[in-house]
Formats: C-alpha cells, structure tokens, sequence
C-alpha cells in the first residue's frame, strides 16, 4: 500500500488529495496518514497541506525498484530487476539467478556489496549507497568467440550513459575502464559461462562511482567519483538507467555483425591515450607502445618500438 501510495504521488507531481488516496486504494484516512508518516520516516520530504493533500517534495537517494522500473525505457534490459540492500557481488547473484534460469536482461543492483569482484581477481570496493553496482545476465545470440566484444559495448554504454545523466565526458581505457580527467570512475567485470564452444549465459557487472566522497590516500591520484568531478551528486537511478538504455540499443547493432564495426568509430573517438606511448601487461609480459584505435574485432591497434603493428586481443594498458 506504501509503494501504491508513493507510485501515485510520483505520477502526479503536484498535490494529491487525502480524499482521492482513501478512494483508489480503499483505505481509511488514518491508514494513508500513517503510509505518509512511514514514508517519511523513510527520508522521503511530503508536503502536507489541509484542502490540498500530500505532493512529493524530494526523494531519499536508495535504489528502488519501482523507480528503476519507472524511468526505464528499454525493450527487454533491466525488465526483471532484483534490487538488494547488501550482497556479496551483483555479479555472483546474477551468476545464481542465471543458473537458476533467469532470463535474458535480469538486471541485479545493491546499495553494498560485501566481496565486490574487480577484473584479474582483484577486489572491488563498493562504498554502501554511493555507487551503482549492478550485473546483468546475458543470454545473447552471438558465437563464443565474439563474445568478449561484449564488455567493449558496456563501456561504450557507460561513457555515453554517464555523459547523458551527469552531464560531463569521460575517455574509455581499452578494453572497459571509464576515466574521468585520467582517473577511474568505473570498471567492468564480464564473465560467461560456456559448455564447449557452447555459450550459455553472460554477466555483465558495472561499478560505476557515483557519490563517493573520498578516497583512501593510496588510490586518490587513480580513481574518482561524478560527485567529485562535477561537484554535485549524481541521480544514480538516472545513471544507472542511461547505461542500461545505451547498452541494449549497441548490443542490437553488435549483434547484427557480430563484431565492431558499426560501433568502432565512436568507440574511438572516445579512446583514452590514443597516440600516445602506453605500457601493455598481458600475462607476466609487459612492453611499451603507441596506441592506436581498435579495429573490428575490438582488438587494441598498437605500434611497437621497431615500427611494428600488433593487434592486442587481451591485457590491460596504462601509462
Ligand atoms: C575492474 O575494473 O577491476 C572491474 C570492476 C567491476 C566492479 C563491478 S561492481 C558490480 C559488479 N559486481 C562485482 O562484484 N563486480 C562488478
């Protein structure tokens, strides 16, 4: 009835009469006024005026799968959402839910999560209520070995979601960090499961730092928040809603190819340290480079010391 009630005051804007509350929902007067009261216990700001009724003045900053729903406008993406107050990872949940069948597209945020996974076993810290972390389950109709391509669409997705909901522009470090004025401000962690060659689902996991205020001191000079680059707080529903929109609309076009043409040039133009000397670490080999774009296959155009073009198909770079 709570969630009725705030669903109601959210689609109408302005004042909603008592009156109109008991009607629709067929409550007592004194059952809305203690939904209004818990709501507002809650951190959600309602006006209460005598002859006008409740208006919703300002919502708390959680994760709610009602709003998430709301200002959703993706096809199949994010249609089946799990919205946790704390977990292990989204990852490892959505992991779960996609061996327990959940379909193509469920989508699974926290406000926390307790063993956050970051790529090459590191660690991931996800500060509670400061972040969007969320992983979906992919169940896509691509060969195997197109398949890492994928985790190039979500950073794509996630440059392009950040800019439309936080307003400032970020540069992807190939294969799928977001910077922000050379600093991290998300990472993603895809993994698949496989039978053979036999693709049986993927999970895309996002951490996306939203709000966080401040960093320990050994990371400060590497990793950074939208709050801290722009200087006010991000919407992380909107945020988080951006992606998943960007993300299913590149997914249609990668799957028509299975591969990154139509997608590469503006994967491109968003490329950090394009022309510029990096270092690659694949494995226990480390070198030194010019980056160029990537090509077709997602792969990191690089020119080695002798003049040399390699096509870079895993690893991670820095400068
Ligand atoms: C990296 O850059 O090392 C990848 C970090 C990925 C973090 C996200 S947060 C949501 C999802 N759940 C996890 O446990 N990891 C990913």
């Amino acid at each position: 009835m709570k969630e009725k009630i705030l669903i109601r005051l959210k689609q109408c804007g302005g004042y909603v009469s008592g009156q109109e509350l008991c009607e629709t929902f067929g409550v007592s007067r004194t059952a809305v006024w203690k939904h209004i009261k818990a709501l507002k216990e809650e951190g959600y700001v309602i006006d209460s005026v005598s002859n006008k009724g409740y208006k919703l003045v300002k919502s708390p900053d959680i994760l709610l799968a009602e709003d998430i729903k709301s200002s959703l406008s993706t096809s199949w993406l994010g249609k089946t959402v799990k919205v946790m107050k704390t977990v292990d990872s989204t990852n490892l949940e959505a992991r779960r839910l996609a061996e327990a069948g959940a379909s193509h597209g469920t989508l699974v945020t926290a406000e926390e999560q307790t063993s956050g996974k970051g790529r090459r076993g590191r660690s991931w810290v996800s500060v509670p209520g400061q972040g969007v972390w969320m992983s979906f389950v992919l169940r896509p109709d691509v060969e195997l070995e197109n398949s890492s391509m994928l985790t190039l669409v979500a950073a794509l997705a996630v440059e392009k979601g950040i800019k439309d909901a936080a307003g400032i522009d970020g540069k992807i470090k190939w294969p799928n960090d977001v910077l922000i004025n050379g600093k991290k401000v998300c990472g993603i962690l895809t993994e698949l499961s496989a039978q053979m060659d036999e693709l049986n689902y993927i999970v895309v996991g996002i951490g996306i730092n939203a709000n966080i205020e401040q960093f320990p001191e050994e990371v400060r000079d590497k990793a950074t928040s939208l709050f801290l680059e722009t200087g006010k707080p991000a919407d992380r529903i909107a945020l988080l809603c951006r992606v998943l929109e960007h993300f299913e609309h590149d997914y249609e076009i990668f799957k028509k190819t299975q591969d990154f043409s139509m997608l590469m040039e503006e994967y491109n133009s968003f490329l950090a340290h394009r022309g510029q000397e990096i270092k690659v670490m694949r494995g226990n080999d480390e070198y030194m480079c010019k980056s160029g774009g990537i090509n077709r296959r997602g792969e990191l155009i690089v020119e080695d010391s002798l003049g040399r073009t390699r096509e870079i198909f895993s690893g991670e770079v820095s400068i």
